[in-house]
């Protein structure tokens, strides 16, 4: 059985119930990684958990070394990868504080952030297929685990990669709604593409936290959006528990 690694996001530095084995430093041809893997037992199985902002949330999400991560990963023998995400939510049927959704398609709107292991000093020019950005077969567990967790999960729509670390204006926010984007987060690019090009098996839990900018009276609130991280990460550790059993290989 292969590793599964675990990415954790915004209210995620640590997996409580992971019975922990041993931490490891891994160095990569791309500088160092958020965090040390930390490796533990969990559901039965092998867990490799990465906290993508730092053990203490430092690391901003336009900082972060996603091409080392994600290589990290990969060389700790992981083929799996579920990653966490916050987000803001923007189609009606996201806008619930508390809301976990699997999220089936992505657009890129970051800049700047090293996103390829391709690049010119690569051999040769690479391109990759990303017509369906997640893996499906991950995606079918975690939303099956949501079901015998007895948690509500949305088993589809498009996540908006932005740049921040600001969030949107509403005029922002309406402009990635007329581009058919359902929730809007800082972390889910390049993250997702450099996991395709490692041929990782790669899907997100989505966890709306606040609706998006303009979607709700007023600024966005973060002393709402803290509350809502800690009881939306409370259903992930939950969701993770019941998926990490039904994960195969
Ligand atoms: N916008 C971008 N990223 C986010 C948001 C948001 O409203 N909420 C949580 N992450």
């Amino acid at each position: 059985m292969t590793t599964l690694a675990i990415i954790g996001g915004s209210g995620l530095t640590a997996l409580k119930n992971l019975q922990l084995t041993r931490r490891e430093v891994v160095r990569t041809p791309y500088g160092e990684p958020s965090a040390p893997m930390v490796f533990g037992q969990l559901g039965g199985r092998e867990v490799v958990f990465l906290p993508r902002h730092g053990p203490s949330h430092t690391i901003p999400p336009h900082d972060i070394n996603y091409r080392a991560n994600i290589w990290a990963l990969k060389q700790t023998g992981a083929r799996k990868v579920v990653a966490v995400n916050a987000v803001g939510g923007i189609s009606p049927a996201y806008l619930d504080p508390g809301s976990l959704v699997i999220p089936d398609q992505i657009v890129d709107y970051t800049w700047g952030r090293a996103h390829t292991f391709f690049g010119s000093e690569h051999k040769q020019v690479t391109h990759v297929d990303f017509t369906e950005p997640y893996c499906e077969e991950l995606r079918r567990v975690l939303l099956d685990a949501a079901g015998r967790a007895g948690l509500a999960a949305v088993g589809r729509g498009t996540y908006a990669a932005t740049q921040g670390p600001r969030f949107e204006s509403a005029a922002e926010i309406l402009r990635l709604e007329r581009d058919g984007c359902d929730v809007v987060g800082m972390t889910g690019m390049p993250e997702t593409g450099l996991a395709r090009e490692l041929e990782l098996c790669y899907a997100s839990v989505a966890v709306v936290v606040n609706p998006a900018a303009g979607k709700a009276k007023g600024a966005i609130d973060l002393k709402d959006i803290e509350r809502h991280l800690e009881n939306g990460m409370a259903k992930v550790r939950t969701l993770l528990e019941h998926a990490i059993p039904l994960v195969a290989g």
